[in-house]
């Protein structure tokens, strides 16, 4: 059987390392074969293009933005995600696609068609079964990096984070199937807490 595959989302500082870490660590105890794999990066050519892509130094143009997303994806679906998936691994993924409709598409204005005819091409068409988005107020995403050296995207200012969050807040209103909205202002183990209940929910209905 075909693994499943889950992702997470939401802006920068919102948790998701925190809690993808915590999942695996949960998941691993209760007997599940995992690949945890982040975005951009994740493979050898990826992680060239994360370096590309953080380097302050770099003036790098919204199109080109989103082509370096899309190459590092293609790699990655290619390389590991669909191997993987194919022996029924579960994957899961610090985020994905929804990553590029809401920062390229929307926050940068590119539109979320151009995003999603490059995206179709590097994912093969590949989507998350279930898409963990952890909501925090960009308020709250200043707060935690305070006193923390920026890389150039989380160097972007307090209207770049309300506009990404409003752009996750329209796909979750748009694919409720895939999509399970987690509040992540409370404390790290209270969301791990709910985290868990969604995924275990999720496979859970998955298996019948
Ligand atoms: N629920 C929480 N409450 C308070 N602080 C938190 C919470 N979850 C994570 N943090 C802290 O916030 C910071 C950012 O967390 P983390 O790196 O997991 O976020 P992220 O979503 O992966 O960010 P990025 O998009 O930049 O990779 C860390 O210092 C982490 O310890
Ligand atoms: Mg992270």
């Amino acid at each position: 059987m075909r693994g499943k595959f889950i992702s997470f989302e939401g802006i920068d500082g919102c948790g998701k390392t925190t809690q993808v870490k915590l999942l695996e660590e949960h998941l691993k105890k209760e007997g599940y074969d995992l690949l945890v794999l982040r975005e951009p990066g994740g493979t050898r050519v990826g992680e060239k293009v994360r370096e590309i892509l953080l380097d302050r130094e770099n003036l790098i143009f919204p199109v080109t933005e989103m082509l370096l997303y899309a190459s590092s994806r293609a790699q990655l679906v290619e390389e590991k995600i669909l191997p993987a998936l194919s022996k029924g691994q579960m994957v899961i993924v610090d985020r994905f696609v929804d990553s590029s409709y809401v920062y390229q598409g929307y926050a940068r204005g590119l539109g979320l068609e151009k995003v999603k005819i490059v995206n179709e091409i590097a994912t093969k068409g590949l989507f998350p079964d279930i898409t963990v988005y952890i909501d925090i107020t960009p308020e709250e995403a200043i707060k935690r990096r305070q006193g923390k050296k920026a890389d150039r995207l989380e160097g972007e200012d307090y209207e770049f984070h309300k506009k990404v969050r409003e752009g996750y807040l329209r796909l979750v209103k748009d694919f409720p199937e895939r999509f399970v909205l987690i509040d992540g202002m409370q404390e790290v183990l209270a969301v791990h807490k709910m985290v868990v209940k969604a995924v275990e929910e999720y496979l859970k209905g998955a298996k019948v």
